[in-house]
């Protein structure tokens, strides 16, 4: 695995071999009860709106075979799979500020561990439902410590998430995506800058460059806290003013090696921030359509997570297995593609790059 056997974690970018990785659960994974943060993030369309409680029994089995068979394949190619260890989401859980109805799962381990090096940082995380979650990760966390010396495990500062925490009546359900877009164009997001929130999925890693998604997940204090704590990287800010509703980058921006990334073409890095990849020679391509006009039922992502893929060397890509734009995209690029069936797991938390974080990269 590395010269150093005692190296367990070790990973810097989204790109290079993949050798050891997590792969997410769905087991007991609950709809959450609506909090401050979550509604402005569901589409006033969405078949979410409203509902919540624990997901089916067959709907969790169905979500579950494509996870372990994505384990499976990732096995037969080598790389080494963890997976979480479920808690009981369907419970109340409070801190002395606030109780909230239940938790959300461990289906997407992108949103909650950041691996950047020899680190795996757990994230603040910005909404109540998710406070919770990195203990779900704790087990194999506690195993990488035990057996890495060098490995480093840190814990973003726990927010309280007050009322503070967020803008009063962001939004309505009266305002049209055009004053939605207009909004988020002036990066007006549900989060205030009361204390520094970020979710992991916000973050790509690019070596020593970090690129963060401002949005609704991440605030500017989140994005600052990161620079204070990786002072040996650059951290570069970015946002997407055409995604009305600006929740972890994967969707939306995603390198598959270096000099190449894939940008949704919805959802354009605006001219200015473009210069940094420009000056370094890297090409920013427009990603293929998704292949699907909606998503899965009661799925919080958009049809986006089309280029929600899964770089497992800079020649091999991992992509939802229906999604034929992408793969024919991938594919005339040079990569060679594995179609992985993915569609019931969305609705967990998202596809194939959410479903998984990083433990090493050679
Ligand atoms: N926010 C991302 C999308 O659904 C995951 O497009």
């Amino acid at each position: 695995m590395s010269n150093n056997p005692k190296t367990v974690v070790n990973s810097w970018n989204e790109w290079d071999p993949l050798k050891h990785v997590i792969v997410g659960r769905a087991d007991g994974c609950c709809i959450p009860p609506s909090e401050p943060a979550s509604d402005p993030k569901i589409p006033i369309d969405s078949d979410m709106r409203g509902v919540h409680g624990p997901r089916s029994v067959e709907t969790v089995a169905k979500a579950n075979l494509q996870l372990d068979a994505f384990a499976k394949l990732l096995e037969n190619r080598g790389i080494k799979v963890d997976r979480p260890t479920p808690i009981t989401f369907n419970q109340e859980i409070r801190t002395p500020d606030w109780q909230h109805g239940s938790m959300f799962g461990c289906m997407p381990p992108r949103d909650v561990i950041l691996t950047v090096g020899n680190e795996m940082l757990e994230a603040t995380m910005s909404y109540r439902s998710r406070w919770f979650e990195y203990l779900c990760y704790r087990p194999l966390i506690k195993t990488y410590f035990d057996q890495d010396p060098g490995m480093r495990h840190e814990s973003a500062p726990k927010p309280r998430l007050t009322g503070s925490s967020y803008k009063d009546n962001y939004l309505s359900d009266s305002i049209s995506i055009e004053e939605r877009l207009e909004m988020v164009a002036k990066k007006n997001f549900v989060t205030t800058e009361e204390e520094p929130l970020f979710d992991a999925a916000d973050v790509l890693r690019f070596g020593k460059d970090l690129v963060v998604q401002h949005g609704f997940t991440t605030n500017l204090k989140g994005i600052n806290w990161l620079n204070r704590h990786f002072p040996d990287h650059r951290v570069h800010s970015v946002n997407f003013p055409g995604d009305p509703y600006p929740i972890h980058i994967d969707a939306t921006f995603t390198p598959l090696r270096s000099g190449l990334l894939i940008n949704n073409p919805e959802r354009a890095l605006p001219e200015e921030q473009k210069k940094i990849f420009a000056k370094n020679g890297w090409e920013i391509l427009d990603a293929a359509r998704p292949a699907h006009n909606k998503p899965p039922p009661l799925c919080y992502s958009s049809v986006w997570l089309s280029m929600n893929v899964l770089v497992i060397d800079p020649k091999t890509v991992c992509v939802e297995a229906s999604e034929v734009n992408q793969l024919e995209q991938l594919d005339k690029l040079g990569f060679n593609v594995l179609p992985i069936p993915f569609r019931d797991a969305y609705p967990f938390g998202g596809g194939l790059h959410c479903s998984t974080t990083d433990v090493y990269r050679e």
